[in-house]
């Protein structure tokens, strides 16, 4: 099983950008979490394009986009154009989940759909063939710093199995509340990649918290 961290950028100082992209491809985090908040679907507005950017340009590790926007099928095919290696959309945030698939794949990134703490992870079953990646929302989608919401990792053994009964080696992803501290529950779970901003950015030594989160036991 990998043991993907994918620092989100949320966290970041916006100031340092540049400075923080590096920290991130330095370490030994294979992944950089964008989070793209438009307002309507959350109540929050992040950034899009022009920051995600001098992102892509700091950094050769693979950019992880999480949209948490409505119809995500109008913007899809332009993220993957920007650069994201996955573009993950909502699956409440649409009402045709195939032609958003369809526009990343054509645009040439990876497909992910996200689950709301709500959402149950059965909605995914009928998707599931068609997808690279898997994320479920541990806290509610729109801000970092939330606590940790534990029906996320039950969530993952049922997305495991699924995943297993179906051999198939979608990656599982985890987004919100998550450390070194929960890692390895996650991890025990089925997961593959786990999203940390506030634990990392937060930490005196981001380096550091994210191999701990790596070795998590
Ligand atoms: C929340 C975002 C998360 C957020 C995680 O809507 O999807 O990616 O940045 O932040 P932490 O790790 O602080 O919960
Ligand atoms: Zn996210």
């Amino acid at each position: 099983m990998r043991r993907i961290i994918s620092p989100s950028m949320l966290s970041a100082d916006f100031g340092n950008l540049e400075r923080d992209t590096l920290m991130i491809d330095r370490s030994a985090a294979e992944w950089v979490h964008i989070d793209v908040m438009d307002g309507v679907f959350v109540p929050n507005i992040s950034f899009g394009f022009p920051v995600m950017k001098p992102i892509r340009k700091a950094t050769k590790k693979v950019l992880d986009v999480h949209l948490m926007i409505v119809e995500p099928e109008k913007y899809v095919a332009r993220f993957a154009e920007a650069g994201a290696d996955y573009v993950t959309f909502h699956y409440e945030a649409t009402t045709d989940i195939q032609k958003c698939i369809d526009l990343t794949r054509e645009a040439g990134a990876k497909v992910g759909i996200s689950i709301k703490p709500a959402t149950p992870a059965s909605v995914l079953r009928e998707w599931l063939p068609q997808l690279d990646l898997i994320l479920v929302m541990s806290v509610e989608p729109g801000f970092g710093g939330q606590s940790f919401m534990p029906n996320s990792i039950g969530k993952c053994e049922e997305l495991t199995a699924m995943k297993q009964e179906m051999g198939l080696d979608t990656i599982i992803e985890v987004d919100g509340g998550i450390s070194s501290k929960n890692a390895a529950l996650l991890f025990n779970a089925g997961a593959e990649a786990l999203v940390a901003g506030s634990a990392v950015f937060g930490a005196a030594d981001p380096e550091a918290e994210i191999i701990n989160m790596i070795n998590a036991e």
